[in-house]
């Protein structure tokens, strides 16, 4: 069954439905910076039910390789989807090599993406390629009664995605590994905030290496703010059922395809 809020693989597994691995039509690939691409590709489904922090498996043409890339959702304009993606493999690097009318299988939405509520103020924490599912996040917030979003990203060299999450985005802030990193950003915006007299009543939203998630959820709790992390793990098959993903949190083993790819820092204990 379909429904306007399909949320999560498992909701979708416990009702009897997982939409199908299908071909999809390269709209437009570009480039973004060295080694960084954005492809839209059209899918209606994908853009109606994918939700900020969730992805999509993408499948390689190239057969000795039939394990999908899984790839967050960076935003969505009608019925495409726009990933963001940095060439590290052989794999990426087929997908950079697509061009607009190819088509390439994808499956999805998966996972289980942020908890996004009305009225609060949203601090995306981002680090090199975490930031698309934050840009995904700041657009859906943007529709959120009374929500609004601060984003604060950590780039290794070229500020690539600054443009792209100002249109959504309140407020950016942005730095280089030559210049610092997020959490010296956190820092800023808390006493930006304290000196402007605004409210630092805010959630962290945060995607990006786990050591970068770490220090982050650690900034979160000695200032008393709540934090939910989109983890980074190795995949095999993105739904389930080859336990590659798993990953300790305070109740046990999870699936970060299944169960995450975004937990609470207290689930992870962090
Ligand atoms: C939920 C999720 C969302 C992601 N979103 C993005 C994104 O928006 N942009 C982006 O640039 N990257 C993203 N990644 C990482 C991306 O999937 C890997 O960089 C990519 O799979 C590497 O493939 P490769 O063949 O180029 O590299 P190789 O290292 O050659 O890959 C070999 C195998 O390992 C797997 N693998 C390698 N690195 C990762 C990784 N970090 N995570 C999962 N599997 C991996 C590949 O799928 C492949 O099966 C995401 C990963 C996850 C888990
Ligand atoms: S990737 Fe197969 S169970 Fe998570």
């Amino acid at each position: 069954m379909i429904t306007e809020t399909t949320p999560t693989t498992r909701d979708c597994v416990s009702k009897g439905f997982l939409p199908t691995r299908r071909p999809a039509l390269v709209l437009e690939k570009k480039q973004l910076d060295d080694g960084v691409f954005s492809l839209a590709v059209q899918d209606s489904y994908m853009a109606t039910h994918a939700r900020a922090g969730q992805f999509a498996n993408l499948y390689l043409r190239d057969l000795s390789r039939m394990l999908p890339r899984p790839m967050g959702v960076a935003s969505v304009h009608g019925d495409a989807v726009q990933f963001i993606f940095a060439v590290v493999g052989e794999g990426t690097q087929q997908l950079s090599g697509l061009q607009s009318g190819d088509h390439v299988d994808i499956l999805g939405p998966l996972g289980k993406g942020f908890d996004i509520r009305e009225g609060k103020h949203y601090l995306l924490a981002g680090g090199g390629l975490g930031v698309p599912p934050l840009i995904r996040a700041a657009q859906e917030i943007q529709s959120i009664a009374g929500a609004h979003t601060t984003a604060i990203f950590g780039y290794r060299r070229n500020h690539f995605a600054d443009s792209i999450v100002a249109e959504y985005s309140e407020r950016t802030l942005s730095i280089d590994e030559s210049e610092g990193n997020v959490i010296d950003l956190l820092d800023r915006w808390e006493s930006d905030a304290t000196a402007a007299g605004e409210s630092t009543d805010v959630e962290i939203l945060s995607c990006g290496p786990n050591a970068m998630m770490k220090a982050v959820a650690q900034w979160a709790r000695e200032h008393g703010i709540a934090s939910q992390l989109s983890l980074e793990a190795r995949m095999g098959c993105g739904y389930g059922t080859c336990v590659v993903c798993v990953t300790p949190t305070v109740d046990g083993l999870k699936k970060v395809c299944l169960d995450g790819p975004v937990f609470t820092a207290q689930q992870l204990g962090w």
